[in-house]
C-alpha cells in the first residue's frame, strides 16, 4: 500500500490569476504561474485529485481599443493572444488542466446567474453617476484614458489619476488641459446609470471570512484595516461601447471586466468538467468538502478577498479555501525596466535560457508570504550553476559512468542504509514545506542532502577504487549508493524541474515516485548517462538583456507621436516640415540582423550612393520580398548609433504594427534619388 492511499485522497482545485488578453507574458507574471505549477505538480505527485485551471482575461476597454487599432475584431485579438500565452506557458512547463477564456458561453452563463442571484437577494443598487466622456468617440473614459498636464509639477502627458513625474494623485478634473487618450478630444462630463454590488452589507460575513484562515496573516491584517475604514458599494457596470457581456435587462450596460474575471475560474473549471466528466457541483456547492485555492499577486487582493467571496456566498456557492498572494518581481534590485532591458518577456527568456533555471531560482526564493522577489541575474547564474549543475547533476555524472562501463549498466546493492534512511525521512519535512509553499526552505533542505551525497562520493573516491584490483564490488556499491541518493533528490525536485525529472527517470530507468520512495534501486539496470543540465552562461543572459532592450526605431512609431493613432500630433511650422528631405530609394539589399527580434538591415540606393538603415519591419516582411522595391526615406535624418550598427536615415511605413506594417512604395515612374514633394 502506498503512503497516500492510506489517507483520504483530497479533491483540490487550483487557479492562478487570469492574464489580460492584451499583452505578452513577462517574468513578472511567471513568478505566479511557476509558484502555482510547482504546488500543483507536488499535489499530483502525492496522488491528490488536483486540477489546475486558468484562462485569458479577455474583456474590457483596453482590449476593445487595441483590436480597433489593429483593425481586427476583439475576438480575433483575444484568440491570437491566447495562443501566444499558451505557448509561453508551455515553454515554462506550466501544465494547466484547462486554459480557457473569459469570453465563453460558460462564463456568460455563470456571470448572468450570479448577477441574478445578487439581484434577487436585494444586493444590486442602481444610480446615476457623472463621468468623463469623449464626445468624439462617444464613450465614457476611465481615468487612465484621460491625459493632460500634471496640476502639481506641470509635466505634460500624464494619466488622469496620477503623475509619473512627481507621484501626485488627483482626479481627471484637476488635470490641466485634459484630453481623451483615445481621440484627443477634450472630455466633457456626462451622467449615466450604473449598477452597484452592495458590498457594505457583507461586512459581517467578510470580518469572519477574512479571519477564517483563508488568508495569509499579513493580508488578513490589511483587510481588517479596510474593513474598519468601511466598505463602499462596488460599481459593476460599464456603458457601451465595451467588450464584454451585456447585463440582463439592461441594454447598453455591460458587466465590468472585474466582475466576470473571477467568475472565469468557475467557467474554465466547468469547461474542464464537461470534457472530463468531473463533478462540478462537488467542488462548488456551498458545503463542499473539496478544496479551492487561488494564487494571486498582492495587487489584486481586494478583488479576491472582498468582492469574490461575497459574490460566491451571496449566490449560494462555496467560498475559497484560501487565497494566497505573492509579491512583485524586481530585477537586479529594481523595478523591471524597458530601458535597462530588464522588462523580460517570456518569449525572450525562452529564446536564450532554459526555463528550469528560472523555475529553480524562483522556487529557491519563494516563501508562503507576500514579500517581493528580486531576480538578481548574477546570483541566478551562480545558484543554478552551483546547486543544480555543481551539486545535483554532478552526483549522477560522477557515478553513472562506472556502472555503465564496468558493470554493464547494472546497479548492485545499497550498503549505506543509514544515509539512505536520512534521505527518505527528509521527505516528511519536504512535504510540509511544499504544502505550505515554503519552496525556498524545501530547496535548501534538498541542497543539504545533495551536499551529503557529494561528500560521500568525495570520501569514497570511486575513481581511486576503480583503479584497484579486486574492488569491483565496492566500486559498484559506492555508485549504487550515490545513484540511489540522486534518485531521491530528483524525486524531491520533480515538481520544480519537470523536464530534468523526466530525463532522470529515463536514465535511471525508474519512476520518481514520492509515495514509494523507500524502494531502493538495487540489482537494477540503468541507461547510459547523458548530461542532464548545462551551466548558465552569463553571455546568454547578456544577450537576453540586449534583446529586451531593443529599440523600436523607424516604421514602428516616433516618440513624439501620440500613442493613439487617431490623434494628430502637435502642429508644426511649414519651415519645420521643409527641413525634412524625403527621397525615393531602391532597396538593394534587405537582411536579418543577428540577435534582433524586430529589425531588418536595409541597404538603400539613393541614386548617388548607398545608405545603411535599420527598420523595425521584420514582423511584416521577409527580406527577400523587399529587395528591388522602391520606398521613401528621410534622407537628412542625423545618423544614429544603434546596438547593431549605425542607422543612416529612416524609411517611411504605415500601419498598426505586427504583420500590418506597410512600407510606402511610390508609383511607377519614380526613380531612386527623386525628391518627394
Ligand atoms: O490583474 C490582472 O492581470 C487581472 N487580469 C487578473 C484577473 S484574476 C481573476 F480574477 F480573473
Ligand atoms: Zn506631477
Amino acid at each position: 500500500m502506498t503512503q497516500a492511499s492510506s489517507k483520504q485522497q483530497r479533491d483540490i482545485l487550483v487557479t492562478s490569476a487570469l492574464p489580460y488578453a492584451n499583452g505578452p507574458i513577462h517574468l513578472g507574471h511567471l513568478l505566479e504561474y511557476i509558484q502555482t505549477d510547482i504546488w500543483v505538480r507536488y499535489q499530483k505527485m502525492r496522488g491528490q485529485n488536483c486540477y489546475y485551471v486558468c484562462a485569458d482575461d479577455a474583456h474590457g476597454t483596453a482590449i476593445m481599443l487595441r483590436a480597433e487599432r489593429e483593425g481586427i475584431t476583439p475576438e480575433q485579438l483575444i484568440d491570437r493572444i491566447r495562443e501566444e500565452h499558451q505557448q509561453d506557458f508551455s515553454g515554462f512547463h506550466i501544465r494547466f488542466d484547462n486554459y480557457y477564456t473569459t469570453h465563453s458561453e460558460e462564463n456568460r452563463y455563470f456571470s448572468e446567474y450570479i448577477y441574478r442571484q445578487l439581484q434577487n437577494n436585494g444586493h444590486i443598487a442602481t444610480r446615476k453617476i457623472t463621468q468623463s466622456f469623449d464626445p468624439e468617440k462617444n464613450m465614457f473614459l476611465a481615468d487612465r484614458f484621460i491625459k493632460g498636464t500634471c496640476p502639481k509639477c506641470k509635466t505634460e502627458d500624464q494619466y488622469g489619476d496620477n503623475c509619473e513625474a512627481c507621484g501626485a494623485t488627483y482626479t481627471p478634473a484637476e488635470l490641466i488641459n485634459p484630453r481623451s487618450a483615445v481621440s484627443g478630444a477634450t472630455p466633457i462630463e456626462k451622467e449615466s446609470e450604473h449598477y452597484f454590488f452592495k458590498l457594505p452589507e457583507f461586512a459581517d460575513f467578510l470580518t469572519k471570512w477574512t479571519r477564517s484562515g483563508a488568508l495569509q496573516p499579513q493580508v488578513a491584517n490589511k483587510l481588517a484595516e479596510w474593513l474598519d475604514a468601511g466598505l463602499q458599494e462596488w460599481d459593476i457596470s460599464r456603458d457601451a461601447p465595451y467588450f464584454g457581456f451585456e447585463i440582463p435587462d439592461a441594454p447598453g450596460k455591460y458587466f465590468y471586466v472585474w466582475l466576470d474575471a473571477p467568475i472565469g475560474y468557475l467557467a474554465s473549471f466547468k469547461n474542464l468538467c464537461k470534457r472530463e466528466d468531473i463533478d462540478f457541483e462537488h467542488f462548488w456547492k456551498a458545503d463542499s468538502t473539496a478544496e479551492v485555492y487561488h494564487f494571486i499577486g498582492k495587487d489584486i487582493i481586494n478583488f479576491h478577498a472582498l468582492f469574490w467571496p461575497s459574490m460566491l456566498y451571496d449566490a449560494g456557492f462555496r467560498t475559497p479555501t484560501a487565497v494566497w498572494a505573492h509579491g512583485f518581481v524586481t530585477v537586479n534590485g529594481k523595478k523591471m525596466s524597458k530601458s535597462r532591458g530588464t522588462f523580460i518577456m517570456a518569449r525572450t527568456y525562452l529564446d536564450h535560457l532554459n526555463p528550469e533555471y528560472l523555475r529553480y531560482y524562483f522556487a529557491g526564493k519563494l516563501t508562503g508570504g507576500v514579500d517581493d522577489m528580486d531576480l538578481n541575474l548574477e546570483d541566478f547564474a551562480a545558484r543554478v550553476n552551483s546547486d543544480l549543475v555543481g551539486k545535483v547533476v554532478n552526483i549522477a555524472s560522477r557515478s553513472a559512468g562506472f556502472i555503465t562501463k564496468r558493470f554493464d549498466g547494472e546497479l548492485g546493492e545499497v550498503t549505506e542504509q543509514a544515509k539512505l534512511k536520512e534521505f527518505i525521512e527528509a521527505g516528511k519535512e519536504l512535504e510540509a514545506f511544499y504544502e505550505a509553499r515554503e519552496f525556498g526552505r524545501a530547496m535548501r533542505r534538498i541542497m543539504e542532502l545533495a551536499d551529503i551525497a557529494n561528500q560521500y562520493v568525495n570520501d569514497e573516491q570511486p575513481w581511486v577504487i576503480a583503479k584497484q584490483e579486486g574492488q569491483d564490488e565496492k566500486l559498484q556499491a559506492i555508485c549504487t549508493n550515490a545513484l540511489n541518493m540522486f534518485h531521491l533528490l530528483m524525486t524531491y525536485l520533480a515538481p520544480v524541474l519537470p523536464e530534468t525529472a523526466k530525463a532522470s527517470e529515463d536514465f535511471l530507468n525508474a519512476k520518481l515516485d514520492w509515495n514509494n520512495r523507500s524502494e531502493r534501486l538495487e540489482n537494477h539496470s540503468i541507461k547510459k548517462f547523458t548530461p542532464l543540465m548545462s551551466r548558465v552562461d552569463m553571455a546568454q543572459i547578456e544577450k537576453m538583456l540586449d534583446a529586451s532592450k531593443e529599440e523600436m526605431p523607424a516604421a514602428t512609431g516616433k516618440p513624439s507621436q501620440p500613442a493613439n493613432p487617431e490623434a494628430i500630433a502637435d502642429e508644426i511650422e511649414f519651415d519645420d516640415f521643409a527641413k525634412v528631405d524625403l527621397r525615393v530609394v531602391k532597396i538593394v539589399k534587405a537582411e536579418h540582423v543577428e540577435g534582433a527580434d524586430k529589425l531588418l538591415r536595409l541597404t538603400l540606393d539613393l541614386g548617388h550612393g548607398e545608405r545603411n538603415v535599420f527598420a523595425g519591419i521584420k514582423s511584416a516582411y521577409n527580406p527577400e520580398d523587399l529587395e528591388g522595391r522602391l520606398t521613401v526615406m528621410v534622407a537628412n535624418l542625423k545618423s544614429r548609433k544603434m546596438k547593431f550598427g549605425i542607422s543612416e536615415g529612416m524609411v517611411l511605413a504605415a500601419g498598426p504594427g505586427g504583420k500590418d506594417i506597410f512600407i510606402l512604395s511610390p508609383d511607377s515612374g519614380a526613380t531612386p534619388g527623386m525628391r518627394v514633394m
